[in-house]
């Protein structure tokens, strides 16, 4: 192990992130102007490590072919590498039984599978889904569909000033009809992290099963499925450092067997004949069609890359960053931080005051600078705080304090043209 040797550790938060770097061959390239990239981006995606990029490759190379179909030994030796992926993931939840993790393509859809699946089956006309308003789109589209096709009525949970849920409004938003909360557990937008465990208890006292959205939080904190008592809980695998096209759905095995299938087809069927079809057991019932197999084993690899670091020291570390940013973001007058909740991620949005985020971000982009900028998915979080768009910036494993001053120089450099 070489060496700590960049400023993170001399500023105490045990982060060796040269040798995380190392690992992201993507971080080594300059941009196409020639500048160090400095990616600020993960919570849109995350870039991936060499483990991740090989274990896919190997797959490929030495044990492909389709899963749960083959005799022959390659398609063994895949069947096994992908339902040891599901192991991992179960672990990384600590979910009960690998029963629970259902592949999907990623957190969105499977937000879409419980709202078709469970949400068809077990919801009326009349009945009440509790969101917030910081979900993702991706947390009200499909209860939209849902109340379009068959009449339920969404309540949403306002935010404060600071971005956090509006903790009495949501106590008291229960009512003999409500059915189910869908929340997120961390603000893509914001940063919030939301007092799940809390919203989990509040609603269990009403009866009411919980949906988590944990896209933006199973990359940067530890999470536990069974602690967090959440009935439901999504994740895409591309937002923790594992490839796109890949996310898992868990949920309480007494809740999934009673689901019926979200798409027909191969690989979900008991058998089938013209006038019947019945369905596998579970998690097979939901996974029709042939998965992406090299995707999902790389995914493990990626759950073995994260875990195999400490994850403590991790978030401590992003927590940094968040900390750090705030502090010289906040020295400069023209810039207002969206999101000020005590308990937050390392996600920054911000504006500049007489620019369009989308400059900001195109002005930052020629200073090798990657941030996202626009309404990040969330254009009610937009709507409440008046504004069309932020600039975001978002850390991950790879980012360290000099990213952090490569930013607050690249925002001098926004106002220097605008000046
Ligand atoms: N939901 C992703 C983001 O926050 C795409 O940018």
């Amino acid at each position: 192990m070489n060496a700590p040797t960049r400023t993170d550790l001399a500023r105490g938060t045990g982060v060796d992130v040269d040798r995380i770097r190392a690992d992201f061959p993507i971080l080594a390239r300059p941009t196409s102007a020639g500048k160090r990239l400095v990616f600020l981006d993960t919570a849109a995606s995350a870039q991936k490590p060499r483990q991740v990029i090989e274990a896919e490759a190997r797959v490929y190379e030495t044990e492909y072919a389709n899963i749960h179909r083959g005799v022959y030994e390659l398609s063994q030796k895949a069947t096994a590498a992908y339902d040891k992926a599901r192991s991992k993931v179960r672990a990384l939840l600590n979910a009960a039984s690998d029963r629970e993790i259902v592949f999907v393509r990623n957190g969105t859809e499977a937000i879409n599978l419980v709202a078709a699946s469970w949400g068809r089956k077990n919801l009326k006309e009349g009945d009440q889904v509790i969101l917030s308003e910081m979900e993702h789109h991706a947390n009200i589209v499909p209860w939209q569909m849902l109340r379009d096709a068959i009449g339920i009525e969404l309540v949403v949970i306002p935010i404060t000033d600071t971005g956090e849920l509006a903790w009495e409004a949501y106590e008291q938003a229960f009512t003999a009809r409500t059915r189910l909360v869908a929340m997120t557990h961390v603000s893509n937008a914001l940063g919030t992290i939301v007092p799940i465990r809390e919203v989990t208890r509040v609603a269990h006292e009403h009866g009411v099963p919980v949906l988590v959205d944990g896209c933006q939080a199973v990359p940067h904190m530890p999470v536990d499925v069974q602690e967090i008592d959440a009935d439901f809980y999504v994740f895409s695998g591309h937002k923790i450092y594992g490839p796109t096209g890949v996310g898992a759905l868990y949920a309480r095995e007494s809740i999934l067997k009673d689901m019926p299938p979200y798409q027909g087809g191969g690989d979900m069927i008991a058998s089938v004949t013209f006038a019947r079809t019945t369905y596998a057991d579970i998690p097979q019932r939901f996974e029709a069609g042939t998965p992406n197999i090299a995707g999902t084993i790389a995914l493990g690899a990626a759950i073995d890359y994260v875990t195999g670091l400490d994850r403590q020291a991790l978030l401590r570390h992003e927590l940094a960053l968040r900390d750090y940013a705030t502090e010289r973001l906040s020295e400069i007058n023209a810039v207002r931080i969206y999101g000020t909740a005590p308990e937050k991620a390392g996600v920054i949005s911000f504006t500049i005051e007489g620019v369009h985020p989308h400059d900001v971000g195109t002005i930052l982009d020629f200073e090798g600078i990657a941030v996202r900028a626009g309404h990040h998915c969330t254009q009610p979080v937009m709507d409440r705080f008046g504004i069309p768009a932020t600039t975001r910036a978002s850390f991950g494993i790879y980012n360290d304090f000099d990213d952090v001053d490569d930013l607050i120089r690249g925002i001098a450099r926004v106002q220097e043209i605008f000046a």
